[in-house]
């Protein structure tokens, strides 16, 4: 059940093969090829209505990251990466003056991450967690970026609604949020970036 639904992501994700690939050797270089295979890992959701949900690793493209750097213009504070992956966004992040973290479940890309982040000064601010987004405090962040799938968006924009702040910036990635009204839209296709306002009101 969950390789149907790892295939059925994998197909609609075949144009950025190419990308995939490369991401996939230089994990595999750095990691001494312990991380063969990484991008067909498939990790279910903990959430019990998205246990068998796959959000697969597929880094964001350059495309992407250029729509998020747009997305978060004058916007400065901290900023969480959900399911960070390689850490490229909040490293993106950091570049901009974003005092910015990752959530991100893989262990493997958790380490990657730490690792490239010792190696530049320019990300000694960054901090990358090993947990679950599902269990993952929303409130501290001011800004909150997020690449999942599709089946994801509703749940996570429930949480969002939750915990994130009044005035929150969130920029989602290749999937919109389904209720929100974006107040920008940035890129076209998959590689199309929505930004969001959170907005609470007062009682
Ligand atoms: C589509 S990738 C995006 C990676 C990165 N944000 C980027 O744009 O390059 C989604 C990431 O979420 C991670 N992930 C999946 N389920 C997760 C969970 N429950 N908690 C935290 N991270 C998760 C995956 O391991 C994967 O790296
Ligand atoms: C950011 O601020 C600059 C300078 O005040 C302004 O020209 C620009 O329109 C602003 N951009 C956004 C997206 O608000
Ligand atoms: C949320 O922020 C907006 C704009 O800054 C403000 O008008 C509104 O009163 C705020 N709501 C709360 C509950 O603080």
């Amino acid at each position: 059940m969950e390789l149907e639904l790892l295939q059925s992501t994998k197909a609609e994700t075949a144009p950025k093969s190419t990308k995939l690939s490369t991401a996939g050797k230089t994990l595999i270089f750095t990691t001494g090829g312990v991380a063969v295979g990484l991008s067909i890992v498939c990790i279910p959701f903990v959430s019990p209505a998205l246990r068998r949900i796959c959000l697969p690793y597929v880094p964001a493209t350059t495309e992407q990251l250029a729509g998020v750097t747009k997305a978060l213009a004058n916007r400065s504070g901290r900023l969480l990466d959900v399911g960070s992956g390689d850490g490229r966004i909040v490293f993106t992040a950091a570049k901009l003056g974003f005092k910015a973290d990752g959530v991100e479940l893989n262990p493997w890309l958790v380490y990657y991450s730490r690792i490239a982040a010792l190696l530049n000064p320019a990300y000694r601010d960054t901090k990358f967690y090993r947990r679950n987004l599902w269990t993952f405090d929303l409130k501290p962040y001011d800004n909150i970026v997020i690449f999942g799938v599709e089946q994801m968006m509703n749940e996570f924009e429930n949480k969002l609604l939750q915990e994130a702040k009044n005035d929150t910036v969130v920029v989602a990635c290749r999937f919109p949020l389904p209720n929100m009204t974006p107040i920008e839209t940035i890129g076209h296709g998959v590689d199309t970036v929505w930004k969001y306002v959170v907005r609470k009101n007062t009682q």
